[in-house]
C-alpha cells in the first residue's frame, strides 16, 4: 500500500481519537452498518481530497465498509491531523497522502498520488481534485461530490462555461449540511481556533466578522455568546439587513478596520482585509480567516508593510508595522478552525458526511442518467438524514393530519 504521512508511530493516539469521533456520529454509523452488509460501493475506487481529521476518518471507514478502495489526500496544507493519517494507514489499511504543514509542491504531489489510483469517483472539499483532473482531462467514470461552498462556486462556474466533464453532487447545498456544518460547525470551531491560538478573552472585544453567509452567521452568533461586540461586514443588502435585525452592528470595513480587536474573514472572496486596512488597525489587532482558501487576507501586502515579523506562539505570527503597531496573523491566513483547532465537531460532520456517503452510493447507482452538471443531494436523502439525526438525539416530531394535508393542498378553502 502506498502512502505518505508524517509518522506512523502516531497511530495509537489517532485511533483513540477516531473512536471518539465515531461515537459521536450515529447517522454515519447506521450507514456504515448497512454498507457493510450491502456493499454498495464494491470495487469502486474513490479519490478523496478532504481535511484529514477524525471525522473524515469515520467517513473513510464507512466507504471502506461499503466496499470502496480509497486514496485520501488533504484539501488544505495545514488541516491534516497527523495522528489520524497514521492510524488510517496503520490500523485501517487506507492509503493517505498528507502531512500537516506540507508545502505547495507536496500538497499537489499528494493530490496526484491520490489520483494515481485512477478513481471512478472523487470526493472533494474545495474542488482542487476536480480542477486538477480537468486540467489534464482525466476521465472519471462516475462523477464526484463536493463538500464546501467555495468548491460548489468553482464547479458552478465550470458548468456555466460548459467545461464540466462529469456530474457533481453539491453536498454543501444539502439542508442537513449547510444549516448545521456551516453555521454551528464553523461558528464553534472558528472561535475555538482563535482561542486555542491566542488564549484571548473574547468578552468585551470588538469582534469583526467579514461575510454574513451561513459561516459568518455562526461565527457572529458564537462571538456574541461569549460577550463580544460583534460588527458585521457585508456587501449584500439582504444579508446586511439580516445582520442588523439579528442585533449586530453593520458598517463598512474601512470603519471597522479602525476599531476591531479581532477580525475573521468568511466571505470566500479575495483581499477582504488589505493594505488600506492594515494601515489603520489598532495595535495588537488579531486577524484570521475561516474561509476555504488563504486569499481573504492580503498577506503579501501585510509582509510588505511590516518592518519585521516573528512567530510568537503556535499559529500566531506578529507583524510589526513601521509605526510600531503590531498585527497578529493567525494560522498563516488559512482556515483557523482546522489549523489551530480540530475543525467542526463530529456531531455536525455526522450529517455532512452522511450526505457524502449516500451521495457516493447514489452516483454509483444513477451515474448513467446524470449529465455533466452540478446536482443537489436528492431531497429524500437529505430528509432521511434529518430524520435519522433527530432519532439519534431522541427527538420526536409531529406529522400532519389528513385534514391538514388536504387544507395545504387546496386553494378553495380560505377561512
Ligand atoms: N471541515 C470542517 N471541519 C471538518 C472536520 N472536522 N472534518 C472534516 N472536514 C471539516
Amino acid at each position: 500500500m502506498n502512502y505518505d504521512i508524517k509518522d506512523a508511530a502516531l497511530s495509537k493516539k489517532g485511533k483513540l481519537r477516531i473512536e471518539w469521533a465515531d461515537d459521536n456520529m450515529p447517522v454515519l454509523n447506521l450507514i456504515r452498518q448497512r454498507f457493510a452488509k450491502e456493499k454498495p460501493l464494491k470495487g469502486t475506487k474513490i479519490a478523496c481530497c478532504l481535511h484529514v481529521t477524525t471525522e473524515t476518518a469515520v467517513l473513510m471507514l464507512t466507504l471502506k465498509a461499503g466496499g470502496a478502495e480509497l486514496a485520501l489526500c488533504a484539501s488544505n496544507p495545514l488541516s491534516t491531523q497527523d495522528d489520524v493519517a497514521a492510524s488510517l494507514v496503520k490500523d485501517y489499511g487506507i492509503s493517505v497522502f498528507s502531512i500537516k504543514g506540507e508545502d505547495h509542491k507536496t500538497y499537489y504531489e499528494h493530490l496526484e498520488l491520490a489520483l494515481s489510483i485512477k478513481p471512478d469517483l472523487t470526493m472533494d472539499d474545495g474542488a482542487d481534485l476536480v480542477s486538477t483532473i480537468h486540467k489534464k482531462k482525466q476521465h472519471i467514470p462516475l462523477g464526484g461530490t463536493e463538500e464546501t461552498t467555495t468548491g460548489v462556486i468553482r464547479l458552478r462556474a465550470m458548468e456555466l462555461e460548459g467545461k464540466l466533464l462529469h456530474p457533481i453532487i453539491a453536498v454543501n447545498d444539502a439542508q442537513t449540511k449547510f444549516m448545521f456544518d456551516n453555521r454551528y460547525g464553523t461558528g464553534q470551531s472558528t472561535i475555538d481556533g482563535i482561542i486555542r491560538a491566542t488564549n484571548k478573552l473574547i468578552a468585551g472585544t470588538n469582534f469583526v466578522v467579514c461575510g454574513y453567509g451561513w459561516c459568518g452567521r455562526g461565527a457572529a452568533m458564537r462571538a456574541k455568546g461569549l460577550g463580544a461586540n460583534v460588527i458585521v461586514i457585508e456587501v449584500d443588502p439582504f444579508k446586511a439587513l439580516e445582520a442588523v435585525m439579528d442585533g449586530f452592528v453593520v458598517m463598512p470595513i474601512a470603519n471597522a478596520a479602525k476599531i476591531g480587536d479581532i477580525f475573521v474573514t468568511v466571505t470566500g472572496d479575495i483581499n477582504v482585509l488589505r493594505g488600506e486596512h492594515f494601515k489603520v488597525m489598532k495595535d495588537k489587532a488579531i486577524i484570521c480567516n475561516s474561509g476555504h482558501f488563504n486569499v481573504e487576507i492580503d498577506i503579501p501586502t501585510l509582509k510588505k508593510l511590516s518592518k519585521k515579523s516573528r512567530t510568537t506562539r503556535d499559529f500566531v505570527e506578529e507583524f510589526v508595522m513601521s509605526d510600531g503597531r503590531r498585527i497578529y496573523l493567525l494560522g498563516e491566513g488559512r482556515l483557523i478552525n482546522l489549523a489551530a483547532a480540530e475543525g467542526h465537531p463530529a456531531q455536525v460532520m455526522d450529517m455532512s458526511f452522511a450526505n457524502q456517503a449516500l451521495s457516493a452510493e447514489y452516483m454509483k447507482k444513477n451515474y448513467r442518467s446524470l449529465e455533466n452538471k452540478v446536482y443537489k443531494v436528492p431531497i429524500d436523502i437529505d430528509r432521511r438524514i434529518a430524520e435519522l439525526k433527530l432519532a439519534s438525539m431522541g427527538v420526536k416530531i409531529d406529522k400532519l393530519t389528513e385534514e391538514q394535508k388536504k387544507y395545504l393542498a387546496s386553494w378553495e378553502m380560505g377561512t
